[in-house]
């Protein structure tokens, strides 16, 4: 395993002012955001929008690592050059989404599991070929009555240490990602139990598989009410409690935090991010991001309704808000 500069990049990744563009959402997942603003989800209009977004203007300064899906690493840019060659070409890292889905957790009441395991080496090793340097792996936890299970949180915490274990023997960061989502009618303290738990069966199952911590990087989910509660916390008790459950649960030795956005409005994931690095504590990781909603959903919206310009302006705009946000610099009247 190359430390040093599993190290590097990971750092890299959350250099100052910079976090991550997630646009590895899956062919299904991509052509539903397509068709619910009345696009047809061809694979060249999954392409089409995409290399837009990749083609905008000076988002470097605020993206440093753009997670791609199978598809997309395959694909051109209008002027025929390799997708993630032309990433690297701006100074942004190429990465992959390497789990292959959910499926459902055997013997459980509707849980799942992320699969993709076998032949990960193999994969990654081609990706590695392509350009891609990092790389993510999405467990999604759920919370109601009855879940989430003990058996689930540690099938999916071994699941995602194997898998970081295994990228990072091929010389790619994983990011490791345990989503607790955010559905349902749940209390805010109880997304910060449970995400606790996550955290910390996570971190053990990783310190059992030989996971080099300090290349690698976290993508939580932030402490939110579920959205069906009617006790919405307000956006300083998120940031609160959020940075409470990350000091107990977090190794210091990974070197950045990048948040998922997970349904969040643009604002909130924003302005949540905000807070936290204008709290003014010495961290001992960078806060970042890594949205996928919360930096294309408008951009999306502008593709279907106005301009390639105005998709890649909508785009820029969170991009700007988000670099601000890492400095604790984004004040509502920007918006
Ligand atoms: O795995 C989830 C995505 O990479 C992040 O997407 O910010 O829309 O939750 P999100």
């Amino acid at each position: 395993m190359d430390i040093k500069n599993l190290e590097k990049i990971a750092n890299n990744l959350v250099s100052p002012g910079k976090g991550i563009l997630a646009a590895d959402e899956s062919n299904g997942t991509m052509s539903k955001r397509l068709e619910s603003v009345g696009i047809e989800p061809t694979e060249e209009n999954r392409r089409k929008y995409r290399v837009n977004l990749f083609s905008s203007k000076n988002y470097e300064k605020a993206i440093s690592g753009v997670i791609l899906y199978d598809e997309t690493i395959r694909q051109k840019m209008d002027d025929g050059v390799d997708i993630p060659t032309a990433l690297k070409e701006r100074g942004v890292y190429p990465g992959i989404k390497v789990d292959t889905g959910t499926k459902e957790l055997e013997g459980s009441f509707g849980e799942k599991i992320t699969e993709g395991l076998d032949g990960l080496s193999k994969r990654c090793k081609e990706y590695f070929e392509m350009g891609a340097r990092f790389t993510k792996w999405r467990a999604v936890i759920s919370i109601d009555e009855d879940n989430p299970s003990e058996r689930c949180i540690k099938a999916n915490a071994e699941s995602l240490a194997k898998y970081a274990r295994i990228c990072q023997e091929e010389g790619l960061v994983p990011i490791i990602e345990p989503e607790v989502l955010m559905d349902g009618t749940h209390s805010a303290e109880k997304c910060m139990e449970v995400t606790s738990k996550v955290l910390d069966i996570t971190f053990a199952e990783c310190e059992k598989n030989g996971v080099y911590l300090p290349g690698a990087l976290l993508k939580p989910n932030m402490i939110i009410s579920g959205k069906n509660n009617n006790n919405q916390i307000d956006r300083n008790r998120v940031a609160e409690m959020t940075i409470q459950c990350l000091t107990e649960n977090v190794p210091k030795e990974i070197p950045g935090i990048v948040f998922l956005s997970g349904g969040q409005s643009d604002q909130d994931a924003t302005a949540h991010l905000d807070i936290m690095n204008k709290m003014n504590k010495e961290y001992p990781w960078e806060l970042s991001y890594s949205y996928g909603r919360a930096l294309q959903a408008s951009a999306l919206k502008e593709w279907a309704v106005g301009t390639p310009e105005s998709s890649q302006n909508a785009f820029i705009k969170r991009a700007e808000m988000n670099h601000r946000a890492r400095y604790g610099k984004w004040e509502l009247e920007l918006e």
